[in-house]
């Protein structure tokens, strides 16, 4: 979900106010890819690299964070989505963490589209906290892809099949790195705060224009779908 800092310095807005309509636009985005029966949604809310910004960005942050919780969770309900959050979130503040706790307790029977928030998150901590509890929990043999998944953040989730980046540039800025290994990426110049329906369904039709080959031949894919 990039842009948000963009949008509101073209509009001589600060950035947390930037941050508060991009939150608009995840409720956009919640509702389109739950509406189209997605499985699974994730968003990319904070990285553990966002720590580095500016303290005052960081803590509205988290009060939007908390906020956002409280506001969203009986639409949540509603529609039947399971709140889920990954990443590291021992330095986050004790509301904060409460909240979390909360939502994905008040949520967790839901039987819909799992919602995952990203939230002091990073590629490469996921894959080393797996390696270290796999080491610390895992007493015999060596795990295979599919064992090793499970120590993931991510385990239960199904496969990344899109991964989307809006605000135009192009890179993974250590998102889901070991998941996305065969995802689609899709840039959208669209800043986050901008994102629509129309720009989503753009998304899924580039997605769906893609031949996914996981390693195999054209020819090999045809004869599968004959
Ligand atoms: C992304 O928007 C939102 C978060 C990381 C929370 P940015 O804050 O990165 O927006 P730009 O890139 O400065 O426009
Ligand atoms: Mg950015």
């Amino acid at each position: 979900m990039d842009g948000n800092g963009r949008w509101a310095e073209t509009r001589g807005l600060s950035r947390s106010e930037g941050h508060r309509e991009g939150l608009k636009a995840t409720r956009r985005a919640v509702e389109f890819f739950a509406n189209r029966g997605a499985q699974a949604l994730t968003v990319f809310a904070f990285s553990s690299e966002n720590w580095q910004r500016p303290r005052e960005e960081v803590e509205a942050l988290f009060d939007l964070f908390v906020s956002a919780i409280e506001a969203e969770l009986p639409e949540l309900i509603e529609r039947a989505v399971r709140l889920r959050f990954i990443g590291e979130r021992e330095d986050f503040p004790e509301q904060l963490r409460q909240r979390m706790t909360e939502a994905e307790n008040a949520t967790g029977v839901n039987a819909g589209m799992t919602f995952v928030v990203a939230l002091g998150y990073g590629g490469r901590w996921d894959i080393l906290q797996a390696a270290l509890r796999w080491v610390r929990e895992a007493r015999n043999g060596e795990p295979d892809f599919e064992t090793f998944e499970s120590y993931l953040s991510t385990a239960g989730l199904p496969p990344l099949d899109l991964l989307i980046r809006t605000g135009g540039e192009q890179r993974i800025s250590n998102f889901l790195l070991w998941q996305s290994a065969y995802a689609e990426l899709c840039f959208l110049d669209v800043l986050w705060p901008d994102i629509d329906e129309t720009a989503l369904q753009a998304a899924l039709d580039v997605y769906a224009r893609r031949q996914r080959r996981f390693g195999c031949t054209g020819a090999q894919l045809q004869v599968h779908d004959a």
